[in-house]
């Protein structure tokens, strides 16, 4: 079992680590993993980690097993994030949404649910805070993600265009956030038909 709390700038030199493991080799894992990817630097993580509530830690005894990392669009502030032209391109066409910029898992604590739990507190948050959708790019060339694409997909995630940014494509995958008002409109009914069927 692993916690899903919120991350701790303590975290950023587990996160980085997990982010290095999980690079993509054609060996291992040919339809999963980071590409070409440049990770920050710990610092410059741990400010990420203090300036936005969405990113997030799987924790097992003591230990990040896995994380999930998503920045409100309108706020993007820390420069290697900002910098980036993918990021630019999403926050032109989806200013009030949340851009989901990486999950990963531990390889050893993989498909037991973990990114699912992850993605699912992060969508809690989201829709709390107010924010239209959440918004992320799958690689499709040159290694197509396609571990990555049905776990999206499997959230409810449906594909809105593809982008080249570096020479490197990407499948675009956005979700719709439920309102708070519906949200708690659809509890409620869900309380009422529950007490119904007692
Ligand atoms: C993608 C990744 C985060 C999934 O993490 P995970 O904890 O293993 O995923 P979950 O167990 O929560 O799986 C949720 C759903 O994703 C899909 N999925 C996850 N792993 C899968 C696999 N190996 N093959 C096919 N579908 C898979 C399934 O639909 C699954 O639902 P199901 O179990 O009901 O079938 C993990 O493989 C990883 O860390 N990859 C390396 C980094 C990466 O590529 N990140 C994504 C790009 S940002």
């Amino acid at each position: 079992m692993a916690l899903i709390r919120l991350a701790k700038p303590s975290d950023a030199r587990s996160i980085l680590d997990i982010i290095a493991e999980s690079n993509h080799t054609p060996e291992n894992y040919p339809n999963n993993g980071f590409v070409e990817y440049t990770a920050p630097r710990e610092w410059a993580y741990r400010g990420r980690i203090s300036s936005t509530p969405l990113i997030y830690s799987a924790e097992s005894e003591g230990e990040v097993v896995g994380f999930l990392a998503a920045y409100p669009l309108s706020a993007i502030w820390e420069q290697t994030l900002a910098n980036d032209p993918l990021v630019g391109k999403l926050k032109k066409r989806y200013p009030q949404d949340v851009y989901f910029d990486q999950v990963a898992i531990r390889r050893e604590w993989r498909e037991k649910g973990i990114a699912q739990n992850l993605a699912h507190t992060m969508h809690r948050a989201a829709t709390m805070m107010g924010y239209k959708g959440i918004v992320g790019a799958i690689y499709s060339t040159p290694v197509h993600n396609i571990t990555s694409a049905k776990f999206v997909e499997a959230l409810g995630y449906t594909p809105v265009g593809l982008t080249q940014v570096n020479g490197l494509g990407f499948d675009i995958y956005r979700k719709t956030l439920e309102s708070q008002k519906d949200r708690n409109a659809r509890m409620i009914k869900k309380m009422f038909d529950q007490a119904l069927n007692l």
